[in-house]
Order: structure tokens, then C-alpha cells, then sequence
């Protein structure tokens, strides 16, 4: 499984970057706000460290502006996937800039049809926002299933990039059912390497091998 982080803080992803743990950086217009940078420079910055996909977001509506806009994002780096919100212009844009020769990344996925369209407008990556539907009391992760039936039954391309990833159980959930990349938060990332039981067999070993009197070092 990929794992993108979704985060526009250079310092959270040069961190998880270091242990070879970042495939992508995907951002979005709320991010980049909580970033305070300027989207085109942070963009940049972001592509310098990491050699996947970096997902940056076109705020236009209208598909001729989108595509405008993406062109734009897309001169930043070779590495930049052109992320376009799943409205009917935005499965134009997608069309286009696929037709272009650029990854485009189809955002604010929320049913197995949308999916099933932005692939067949030759989505590089779709993203089904899992949190988002479970804070409505919908099943995120039966949407991650559904696309995942209907690609398989086709072999549609598009990668299943599970977002809005809120828990380390959406993160593992989406791993069972072979979304191909998810983007979490890098506090996600980071708790998944938590257990109760390995802090507490680290303590037992500790304690025995102080016992022990000996040292490696
Ligand atoms: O990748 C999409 C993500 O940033 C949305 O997450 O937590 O705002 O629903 P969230």
C-alpha cells in the first residue's frame, strides 16, 4: 500500500519522509491555509523533497478554468498530480488534462458512481473522503469496497486513494480491502506504530536486562 501524507507542513513530511515512509503529498486549498504559505511555493518545496505524487488542487469551477489553472500547478514539477473536485466540469477537467499527459487526481468522492465516472474520464487517482461520510453516519469504508469491487470487475486503472482518514482503524480498514494509497494525516501515520502491549514488553525487557548488569555499547 502507498501511503501519501495529507499535510502541506514541510517539517511533518521531511520527518516521516526520512524513514522512507512517504509515497506522495497530497494538499488541498484547506490545508494550504493552515500551512500559511503561498500554494505555488510550498508546492515547490514539497516536490523537492518527495519524488511521488504531490497532489496540489485548482479552486476554479467552470472546466476551461480548471484546466487553466492545472496547466499552472502542473509547471511546478513532473511530480505533481492536478487535483479536481468531482463535479461535471471537473470530470472535463480531468478528461483534458489526462488527455494532456498529466496525473489528475479526482477529489470530494463520495459514492461508487462518482468513482465509476472519474475513471472512465482516465482519473489517475480518486479520492473517496471516508471521514467525512462517517461524520454524517454514513459507511466510509463500505465506499472504499464498493470502488474497489467495481474497478476490479473492469480493471479500471484509477488508484483508490482512500482520504480523509481520521483513525488508525480507517487506515487498516482501507489496507484490508486494497485501496491502492491512502492519505492520512502524519499523527495517523505516526500511531499506527502504537501497541499497549509492545510499551509494556519493552518495560519487562528493560527492567530484566537491567538485572543482567550487562551493556551492548
Ligand atoms: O485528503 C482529504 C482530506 O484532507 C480531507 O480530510 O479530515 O478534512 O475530512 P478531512
Amino acid at each position: 500500500m502507498k501511503f501519501f501524507v495529507d499535510t502541506a507542513e514541510v517539517d511533518a513530511i521531511a520527518e516521516l519522509n526520512e524513514l522512507g515512509m512517504v509515497d506522495g503529498v497530497t494538499t488541498n486549498p484547506s490545508l494550504i491555509m493552515k500551512s500559511g504559505r503561498d500554494i505555488l511555493e510550498v508546492t515547490k518545496e514539497i516536490t523537492d523533497m518527495v519524488s511521488g505524487p504531490v497532489s496540489a488542487e485548482v479552486v476554479a469551477t467552470q472546466a476551461d478554468q480548471m484546466i487553466e489553472e492545472g496547466r499552472k500547478l502542473a509547471k511546478i514539477a513532473d511530480n505533481i498530480a492536478i487535483k479536481v473536485p468531482l463535479t461535471w466540469d471537473g470530470l472535463k477537467a480531468c478528461n483534458q488534462l489526462t488527455n494532456d499527459g498529466f496525473m489528475v487526481n479526482v477529489t470530494l468522492c463520495f459514492s461508487a458512481n462518482q468513482a465509476l465516472l472519474a475513471a472512465k474520464a482516465g482519473a489517475t487517482f480518486i479520492s473517496p473522503f471516508i471521514g467525512r461520510l462517517d461524520d454524517i453516519n454514513l459507511d466510509g469504508m463500505q465506499l472504499i469496497a464498493d470502488i474497489r469491487q467495481i474497478y476490479d470487475n473492469y480493471g479500471y486503472e484509477t488508484q483508490i486513494l482512500a482520504a480523509s482518514i481520521r483513525t488508525v482503524n480507517h487506515a487498516f480498514e482501507s489496507a484490508c480491502i486494497g485501496a491502492d494509497v491512502m492519505t492520512a494525516p502524519p499523527d495517523v501515520i505516526k500511531k499506527m506504530a502504537l501497541h499497549p502491549l509492545t510499551d509494556k514488553g519493552l518495560e519487562s525487557f528493560l527492567k530484566d536486562w537491567e538485572k543482567t548488569g550487562q551493556k551492548i555499547l
